[in-house]
């Protein structure tokens, strides 16, 4: 019935989804579904509590997607979270608001998406944003910014928590830090990350409660009357034209809701938001991928795409704890950013060359994992940008939170840039069953290498002065388990033995043009589809060495205005 047509469809009402959603709707006479398989967490308050990170976990409203077994990690399978939700897994996560280096978002422009680069992006970095100004107190405990850097008109609101971590801490790491050469920054959301640094969250400050793109972006909206959320509800895949010829045409979305299974017309566009591990899925269902995958389940090609679900990037993480001898009350956000200089030292030009003399093996064994689908000169190309980023231009290698929290001092730290490179595919023709994931953690010498030496990195901070004097034993990793001047076998042992995922999964619809194993084109559009698109994390060719909700609602809202510039004049 009439009902079930929109003008815009609309997979997934999370991070992304959510804001495509606001921003179609702002044109009146267009009328906008998002099909969200999650529920209203509005009042949850597993959701809601500034300092609830983890409550949600591996609760209804966690995806808690599994891993096959990592063949280079030590074997078992890893869990990668996402949220089930109206808002996504901005509903679930740490709530950290770093944005990217320049040079990073500068690489997309240069490897041909033509638009895509810092200067545009960071008029999209500020719309979003409510930046709620720091009070006098919450300067004294480490606040800092630019307010050129800050939008203060956005639907989302950034800020600090009402309720900081005690005054002492910043200045103990900022002496501890200098004496290992990492600068302090006042504000790492200008593009430039590298140093010590006390980021903003996605917080409302006032209210006291996490600020997710459904309380952002959805809540004060709902009443629209062209904007239509069906929740509990999971999109299968596109219904196409029957008679789509150069172009695939779609028409409509297959789902499956509370009256079973039932088509959402389209008439204008579909547009995917479910998520890096999701959207590829959806558009394999609809025949658009990798021909010798969709031949094994009997699925009509639409588009040869080799590369959907291909290029999958994430990072591990790993944790330090020590016995505190302060006690901290106040939600912690201090992060060190440093970048390869400072983990390696004067190792520094030694690693690069050998790491560089390793990229055309690398590049080798992933094409060779893909069998073939992903291009062995492409994926080479993508690595020396990398190692550029990495060695030339000194973007943020790791990041290093440091979590002062009751009479225990932890910290959690990843490495930003491995060279993995996975893959995400169908496993059955039920939409909903979940994807077999592998993001090849450790598959290169040199990602867990780099893990070891940021531990070390580490472990001579919490021994350098005034951070020695903060704490007390390490119980975790612990020189019981991982001694003093340990071999890198030891380290490396231990990191693969209690990594976890980072639940950054990026690039497995990568924008690219396509014969670099591209999947959108520059719009955002699915290559030999007319009116199929993809805003969500899969689109971001190349991991970021900031968290990823400040990138993916300015790439969201970018998207949103390219769209909008189609249908009104
Ligand atoms: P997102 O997951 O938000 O949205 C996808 C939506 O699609 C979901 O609502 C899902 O239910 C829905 N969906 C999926 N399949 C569907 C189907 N078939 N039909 C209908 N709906 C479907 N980032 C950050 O900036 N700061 C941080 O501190 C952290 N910390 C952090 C912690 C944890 C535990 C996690 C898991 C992640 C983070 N992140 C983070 C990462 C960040 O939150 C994440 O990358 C983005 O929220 C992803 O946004 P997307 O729009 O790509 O997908």
């Amino acid at each position: 019935g009439s009902a079930s047509r929109y003008d815009f469809v609309i997979v997934g009402g999370g991070t992304s989804g959510l804001v495509v959603a606001n921003r179609l709707s702002e044109m009146k006479g267009f009328t906008v579904a998002v099909i969200e398989a999650g529920d209203s967490v509005l009042n949850n308050a597993n959701v809601s509590a500034v300092t609830g990170y983890g409550r949600a976990f591996g609760t209804e409203i966690d995806w808690a997607y599994q891993t096959e077994d990592q063949t280079y990690a030590g074997g078992s399978k890893q869990i990668i979270r996402a949220g089930k939700a109206i808002g996504g897994t901005s509903t679930i996560n740490g709530m950290s608001y770093t944005r990217a280096q320049k040079v990073q978002i500068d690489a997309w422009e240069q490897v041909g998406n033509d638009g895509w680069n810092w200067k545009n992006l960071f008029t999209y970095y500020k719309k979003p944003e409510e930046f709620q100004v720091p009070t006098p107190e919450q300067v004294a405990r480490g606040a800092d910014y630019y307010i050129a850097y800050h939008g203060e008109h956005g639907p989302l609101k950034v800020g600090w928590p009402r309720a900081m971590t005690n005054s002492s801490v910043l200045p103990q790491l900022d002496e501890t830090f200098q004496q290992l050469g990492l600068p302090y920054n006042r504000d790492c959301n200008g593009g430039s990350m590298v140093g010590l640094t006390v980021h903003p969250n996605t917080v409302d400050r006032e209210a006291n409660v996490r600020h997710d793109a459904a309380r952002a972006y959805y809540w004060p909206y709902q009443h629209r009357p062209n904007l239509k959320i069906i929740s509990n509800t999971s999109a299968n895949k596109i219904i196409w034209e029957s008679d789509s010829r150069n172009e695939a045409v779609a028409i409509g979305v297959e789902v499956t809701g509370v009256n079973g299974v039932e088509t959402i017309y389209a008439s204008k566009e579909v547009i995917l938001s479910a998520g890096s591990l999701r959207s590829p899925m959806i558009l394999e269902l609809s025949g658009i991928g990798n021909p010798d995958i969709l031949r094994q389940f009997d699925i009509a090609v639409q588009v040869n795409i080799s590369t959907v679900g291909e290029n999958l990037q994430d990072q591990t993480n790993n944790g330090f704890s020590y016995e505190g001898n302060d006690f901290w009350l106040g939600s912690p956000t201090f992060s060190a950013l440093p970048s390869a200089d400072h983990i390696f030292g004067e190792d520094v030009l030694t690693i690069a060359s050998d790491v560089n003399s390793s990229l055309a093996e690398y590049a080798k064994r992933v094409s060779e994992h893909s069998n073939g689908a992903v291009q062995e000169a492409n994926v080479l190309a993508a690595f020396q940008l990398q190692h550029d980023q990495i060695f030339k231009s000194q973007v943020p290698y790791a990041e290093i939170v440091f979590l002062p929290i009751g009479n225990s001092f932890s910290s959690e730290y990843w490495p930003l840039l491995p060279f993995s490179r996975g893959s995400v595919h169908i496993n059955s023709t039920d939409g909903s069953q979940p994807p077999s994931i592998n993001p090849n953690y450790f598959m290169f010498g040199q990602d867990l290498k780099a893990h070891a030496d940021v531990a070390r990195y580490i472990r001579k901070a919490f021994s350098t002065s005034p951070l020695r004097t903060v704490v007390g034993e390490e119980l975790a990793p612990g020189q019981k388990h991982v001694p003093e001047n340990a071999s890198d076998s030891i380290w490396e042992g231990w990191v693969k033995s209690q990594y976890r995922s980072n639940f950054h999964p990026v690039g497995t619809a990568s924008m690219l043009p396509r014969d670099k194993g591209g999947v959108v084109d520059p719009e955002l559009r699915v290559y030999s589809t007319k009116n199929v698109r993809v805003v969500d994390a899969s689109v971001l060719p190349f991991q970021l060495s900031g968290h990823l909700t400040s990138s993916l609602y300015a790439v969201a809202e970018r998207a949103s205005d390219l769209i909008k510039k189609r249908y009104i004049f």
